[in-house]
C-alpha cells in the first residue's frame, strides 16, 4: 500500500492509474477507522480497480466548541486496517498541506446545508463540502463512497456534485451497527459504559418509528412523538432534533410516504450522535 502525504503526489498517482485504464474508488474518512469505514472500503474494493482511502481530520468542519482536539487519531491502526482491507493508496495529508496560507474559497449551499445538522452546526457542511471537493480534485476518483449513517452528508455531497458538474459517482453504503443496533461511529468511544447502554435509545426510537410506519401510521407528528418519547426515557439523553424528511430535498414531511427518512440527533451525556432510517 502506498502512503501519500502530498497533494501533487496523489494527483500524479491517480492520473497514472487512470492512464492504465483503472477505475478509481475513493473512500474519504477522518480516520479512527471502524467496521463502518471498512464496509465502504469493501464496496470500493469489489467495484473498483484501484481503492484510495483519504484520512484527514478536517479542521474546517468542526465548530469552535466542538471536538477537533480530542477527535481520535489512530494513524498506525488505520494504516494496518487499510493494508488488511486491500487498499491501494492511503492519502493522509497534514492540515498545512490541505489548506495553504491565504486559502479563502469554499463551497456554500444555501438551503440543504443549513437545515437539520446545519441548524446546530452552521459551518459544518461548508467545511465538509469544501474538503470533499478538494479530495475529488486531488484524487480524481470515478466513484466516491459515503455511509448512509451521515444521511444529510450524502444529500449535500450529491447536490454539490450535480450543481458543480463534478464527474464523480456518489455511492451510498448502508449503516453498519453494533449488536444492540447503535450505529458505529468514531465518537462512540467517548461514551462512558452507562452512556453506551443508553445510546441504543437512538436506534430503538428509529426502529419504533419504522414499526409504526409499517403498521400504517402516516402522520409525521405522531411518528416523531414516538421517537421523542423513547429518547426522553433515558436520563443521559437530550434530543437535539427529530425529523421526517423527503429523501432528496430534506423538506419536512407532513404525511409520510415510503422512501421518506427519519433523522435523529441526540446528545448522550456530552457526546452528540446521529442516526437515520429510511421508511420503506
Ligand atoms: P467519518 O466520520 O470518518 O466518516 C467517513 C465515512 O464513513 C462517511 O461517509 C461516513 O458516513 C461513513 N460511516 C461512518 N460510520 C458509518 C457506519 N456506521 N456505517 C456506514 N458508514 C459509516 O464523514 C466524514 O468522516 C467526513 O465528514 C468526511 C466525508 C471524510 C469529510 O471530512
Amino acid at each position: 500500500m502506498d502512503i501519500i502525504k502530498a497533494r501533487a503526489e496523489m494527483r500524479e498517482y491517480s492520473s497514472r492509474r487512470r492512464a492504465e485504464g483503472k477505475t478509481i474508488g475513493l473512500v474519504p474518512t477522518m480516520g479512527a477507522l471502524h467496521e463502518g469505514h471498512l464496509c465502504l472500503i469493501r464496496s470500493a474494493r469489489r467495484e473498483c480497480g484501484v481503492v484510495v482511502v483519504s484520512l484527514f481530520v478536517n479542521p474546517t468542519q468542526f465548530g469552535p466548541a466542538e471536538d477537533l482536539d480530542k477527535y481520535p487519531r489512530t494513524f498506525d491502526a488505520d494504516c494496518a486496517a487499510c493494508e488488511r482491507s486491500g487498499v491501494d493508496a492511503l492519502f493522509a495529508p497534514a492540515p498545512e498541506e490541505m489548506y495553504r496560507p491565504g486559502a479563502e474559497t469554499c463551497v456554500v449551499q444555501e438551503r440543504l446545508a443549513k437545515m437539520l445538522e446545519g441548524a446546530t452546526r452552521p459551518t459544518h457542511f461548508q467545511g465538509v463540502l469544501t474538503v470533499v471537493l478538494k479530495l475529488f480534485n486531488i484524487a480524481a476518483p470515478h466513484v466516491a463512497y459515503f455511509g448512509q449513517k451521515d444521511y444529510q452528508q450524502t444529500v449535500v455531497i450529491r447536490r454539490m456534485a450535480a450543481d458543480l458538474d463534478v464527474p464523480v459517482d456518489v455511492s451510498v453504503v448502508p449503516t453498519v451497527r453494533e449488536n444492540d443496533g447503535l450505529a458505529m461511529s468514531s465518537r462512540n468511544r467517548y461514551l462512558a459504559p452507562d452512556e453506551r447502554r443508553q445510546a441504543a435509545c437512538i436506534c430503538e426510537a428509529l426502529k419504533q418509528c419504522r414499526e409504526r410506519f409499517a403498521a400504517g401510521e402516516r402522520s409525521a407528528e405522531k411518528l416523531k412523538a414516538v421517537m421523542r418519547r423513547r429518547i426522553d426515557k433515558e436520563p443521559s439523553a437530550r434530543l437535539d432534533y427529530v425529523e421526517i424528511a423527503k429523501p432528496e430535498t430534506l423538506e419536512p414531511a407532513g404525511t409520510v410516504e415510503p422512501g421518506d427518512v427519519a433523522l435523529v440527533a441526540a446528545f448522550i451525556g456530552e457526546t452528540r450522535l446521529i442516526d437515520n432510517a429510511i421508511l420503506d
